[in-house]
């Protein structure tokens, strides 16, 4: 039996010998004989990657208006206000977390910030409290301090279509901060608010496509699908990923 073995093995390792000289013989291209048998016989790429089949892109980027104020991916920036520019969602409702200022929001939203805070408690111990959420045009005309980079004008907030919280500690810790990024607070928020629907609208390093300063703080609605493909594919920005113009001025 053994003998039996050796000898179909000896046989089966001089057939493939035998092949892939032929193989480079019959290419013509000495020096490469042995890969080119080997894929004429069973396709398959050389090296993985650059012959692997491109992704298929399935998201549709089309399925809710981008220019609609009710529509949950709605694009308010500098280059696009509000319209009208004194809008009101008509499904603002109380968000029942803790608190500075009383915050509405749209009642999507509002259930998704709700279900966001409990999972900051359940899974990592930690206490949210929202600092601003729905915005009228005059709460805005009020809080605009003239500084471009730091306040949107009354008609250019995000904050006026109930889809958006500032967020922060409940301690009150780096509240409305840059080192708000830095807490534990921040810091998992920054890490778990796709899953929950909320992008962080005004990243550190988009000034120029945002036209804001970073705010670690600003969570904006967008539904867990946009919010989940922003955060695979890496995009941060919704100008970047709707392709729109970066909006760093009003016009
Ligand atoms: N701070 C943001 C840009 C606003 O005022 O809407
Ligand atoms: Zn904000």
């Amino acid at each position: 039996m053994i003998a039996g073995s050796l000898s179909l093995a000896l046989v089966a390792v001089a057939v493939v010998v035998i092949g892939a000289v032929a193989g480079g013989s019959a290419a013509g291209s000495p020096g490469d004989g042995a890969s080119d048998s080997a894929e004429s016989a069973t396709p398959r790429p050389v090296s993985g990657a650059a012959q692997e089949p491109a992704a298929v892109d399935t998201f549709d980027r089309t399925a809710h208006s981008l220019d609609d104020p009710n529509s949950i991916w709605v694009v308010v920036d500098k280059l696009r206000p509000l319209n009208p520019q004194d809008f009101e969602p008509d499904d603002l409702v109380d968000v029942d977390v803790p608190h500075t200022w009383d915050p509405m929001m749209r009642q999507e939203a509002a259930d998704a910030v709700v279900a966001m805070f409990q999972a900051a408690s359940d899974e990592a111990d930690l206490t949210l409290a929202s600092n601003s959420a729905f915005r009228s045009y005059s709460a805005q005309e009020e809080i605009y301090d003239g500084d471009d980079l730091l306040t949107a004008r009354p008609g250019f907030s995000e904050h006026q279509t109930g889809l958006v919280m500032d967020i922060g500690a409940e301690s009150g810790d780096c509240s409305l901060d840059a080192c708000f990024a830095d807490t534990a607070e921040g810091v998992w928020l920054r890490d778990n608010a796709w899953r929950f629907g909320f992008i962080l609208r005004y990243p550190a390093d988009k000034t120029p496509v945002t036209g804001y300063e970073f705010e670690p703080w600003h969570f904006r609605y967008v539904g867990v699908p946009l919010a989940t493909e922003m955060h695979e594919t890496g995009v941060t920005t919704l100008e970047e990923f709707f392709g729109l113009p970066a909006a760093p001025e009003y016009e």
